[in-house]
């Protein structure tokens, strides 16, 4: 593997953007955001063209960011109507089933203006209006996209919860957001196992108001309890409504969706991401970061519930007229070479997916991948953690045979859309770089302890940003001051990402993960506080502490350090128990991998929990423990280490 990687002739000779003209632009674009965003505002339809741009502040504590502040506009009508003219037959989305026998479905433009307007009537046919909330709890079908244009066409806020996600998490959402509706499948089926959706709706709803309708879509065909009050067949719904509605016209500045994400504390936010600066970026991102042109098939492995879904499956590639491939199954199943197969059974061009996905499938061999035509791919993406030198190597070898360029996409719910990023034609790769920022974006590196801007070009630190771009988050739902607190009163003036960095002599950033109690598991992000609030929900708990250890295919597996209560005895029993407690509390995705049973937990005199601590025992690194002499009783370490769980 080399350091740097130029970027590859033909695809400079085609790109968008070259180096000399990714360096104006951005130059273009600091110096004179408004002027710079007016312009590339013009990528939309607007019904009320704005006169305002940008009205942002950073300040602390009076937060406020506003972009396009008087234009008016719908994102549906983006995403479908103005393409109708030009490409109404062009495949829009390609949705490939878990099941390959079942065969795949090509939805043109035309299509999914039919279907989506069908189920903006039913929306509005429950009683669902402009500012409402819906919450989506959907399998990975061509369904899903629509009931999110569905909602956007009408004004409503979509919450999409993963439908990996609990019961009890599902509650919390509706109930968080004030739901209207819940839009789900009877089943999901992944893998070849169908998992029940409606099943764990109809446990979240007992929870809920009664009022709460639950829209149905039929995939599976499975038996299913109904609740005659609330629940509605979209099948049914549709055959009596029209197939025309009209796009309402929204504000910029009104939401467009709410997603939940998960904090150093508490439980997750609901981030609010708004109309006009949203899509903007989310468009501009697409384009410019996998250089996409017209006629080419973008795949985003990412499932919709997480914001890759919604930025680079649904509003990016439809608001830019593209093809985007939407796949309902998993990497290995029936066998290892399943995404392989999809890209050269629909001849994909570009490619993203996350490292996780990358080191499972070197896992099984590249033989995998050989036994495919992947000549269509043109350039390989992946998001979600920093990617290891190892699993790098083995996407540009063997899946990109040396000559796609690799984008290394760094950033988060709360952005939108790239904050850096390499462009294909303009910026040269370096392994493990997210390399440099997007137009409009301007990150600085501060000292973690004293917040000082680190002003020479070689440097590490805290990732800030350090004025507003269109795609970042406006809000936390209900919540401001969580808003302000969150991102805002670590380091006074800028947005705070939460991850370290480092910043090379070519001022490329290496994002070296996050410095708060936040794990990234597989690329999910995963409050640890969350997990103990979970823990300690049980009858057996006491006290649990929960860090980050380095797992080989998840990047970060979870460690969970547990106190019984008096009487209590740790057993395996009690030990999968706890599992399949936490499993159920929050969704699959947070399992622990480990538990150690600790009979007490290092703290300060003040009570404090010494993280720091267990994260070095959990690592399997005790020469680097550290200063230990504040600890309230220091044998309490000797005890952890010595019992210490896990590989
Ligand atoms: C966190 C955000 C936004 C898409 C998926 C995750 C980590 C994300 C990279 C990357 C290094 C990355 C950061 C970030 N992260 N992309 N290319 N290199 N780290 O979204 O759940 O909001 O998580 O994921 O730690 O803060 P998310």
């Amino acid at each position: 593997m080399k350091d740097i990687y130029e970027p590859v002739p033909e695809l400079v000779a085609r790109a968008h953007i070259d180096a000399a003209g990714y360096e104006a632009k951005y130059a273009a674009s600091v110096a004179d955001p408004e002027a710079f965003w007016a312009e590339e505002a013009k990528r939309l339809d607007w019904i009320k063209t704005p006169t305002k741009v940008k009205n942002t502040s950073f300040a602390y504590p009076d937060i406020s960011i506003k972009w396009f502040e008087d234009g008016e506009l719908n994102v549906a009508a983006n995403c479908i109507d103005r393409h109708l003219e030009t490409r109404a037959e062009q495949t829009a989305i390609i949705w490939e089933p878990d099941n390959p026998e079942e065969g795949a479905q090509h939805i043109t433009y035309r299509d999914l203006h039919t279907n989506v307007c069908k189920m903006a009537n039913v929306l509005k046919d429950l009683g669902v209006t402009k500012g409402d909330r819906v919450v989506l709890y959907m399998p990975m079908i061509p369904q899903a996209a629509y009931a999110m244009l569905a909602c956007a066409r009408i004004g409503a806020i979509h919450s999409i919860v993963f439908a990996g996600f609990s019961s009890d998490a599902l509650a919390n959402r509706v109930n968080g957001s004030q739901a209207k509706v819940v839009i789900t499948a009877d089943g999901a089926p992944r893998g070849g196992r169908a998992t029940n959706l409606k099943d764990n709706v109809n446990q979240a709803l007992l929870h809920c108001d009664d009022s709460v309708k639950c829209l149905v879509v039929r995939r599976t065909g499975q038996q299913i309890a109904w609740r005659p009050e609330g629940d509605v067949w979209l099948h049914e719904a549709e055959a009596n409504v029209a197939d025309t509605c009209e796009p309402v016209a929204m504000n910029a500045e009104d939401p467009l969706f709410i997603l939940y994400t998960s904090g150093s504390t508490g439980m997750p936010k609901g981030v609010v991401h708004t109309t006009g600066g949203y899509l903007l970026y989310a468009a501009m991102t697409h384009q410019y970061t996998f250089d996409y042109h017209d006629g080419d098939v973008f795949w985003c492995t990412a499932d919709v519930g997480w914001v890759t879904g919604h930025s680079y499956i649904v509003y990016g590639p439809l608001a830019n007229g593209a093809t985007t491939v939407m796949f309902e199954g998993v990497p290995t199943w029936p066998d290892a070479s399943r995404f392989w197969q999809v890209c050269e059974k629909h001849k994909v061009t570009q490619f993203y997916t996350a490292p996780t996905a990358i080191r499972a499938l070197m896992g099984k061999g590249k033989e995998w991948v050989e036994g495919c035509d992947l000549s269509s791919i043109r350039l390989l993406g992946t998001v979600g953690e920093p990617i290891n030198p190892e699993a790098w190597a083995w996407y540009n070898d063997v899946v990109g045979k040396g000559n796609c360029p690799i984008v290394d996409t760094w950033w988060q719910t709360e952005t939108g859309g790239h904050l850096i990023t390499p462009l294909p034609g303009a910026i040269a790769a370096k392994p493990g770089s997210a390399t440099k920022p997007f137009f409009g974006v301007q990150p600085e590196v501060l000292d973690a302890t004293t917040g000082e801007v680190q002003t020479e070009t070689q440097a590490e630190g805290v990732l800030v940003i350090k004025d507003s771009w269109p795609g970042q988050m406006r809000t936390v739902w209900g919540d401001h001051d969580r808003f302000v607190k969150t991102y805002f009163s670590d380091y006074k003036g800028y947005y705070f990402s939460g991850d370290g960095c480092r910043r090379d002599a070519d001022g490329y950033y290496w994002i070296t993960g996050r410095v708060d109690d936040v794990i990234n598991v597989s690329g999910h992000r995963m409050g640890t506080a969350e997990v103990e609030s979970a823990l300690v929900a049980h009858s057996a708990v006491s006290e649990a502490a929960v860090v980050g250890f380095p797992h080989d295919i998840k990047g970060q597996g979870i460690y969970c350090y547990v106190t019984l209560m008096e009487g209590q005895e740790p057993s395996d029993a009690l030990l999968v128990e706890l599992q399949n407690h936490v499993r159920t509390e929050i969704g699959p995705i947070a399992k622990p991998d480990v538990i150690q049973w600790a009979p007490g937990l290092p703290k300060t005199r003040s009570g404090k929990i010494m993280r720091r601590i267990l994260r070095k025992i959990a690592e399997n690194d005790y020469g680097a423990l550290g200063d230990t002499s504040t600890l309230a009783d220091p044998s309490v370490v000797d005890d952890l280490i010595a019992n210490r769980a896990g590989t």
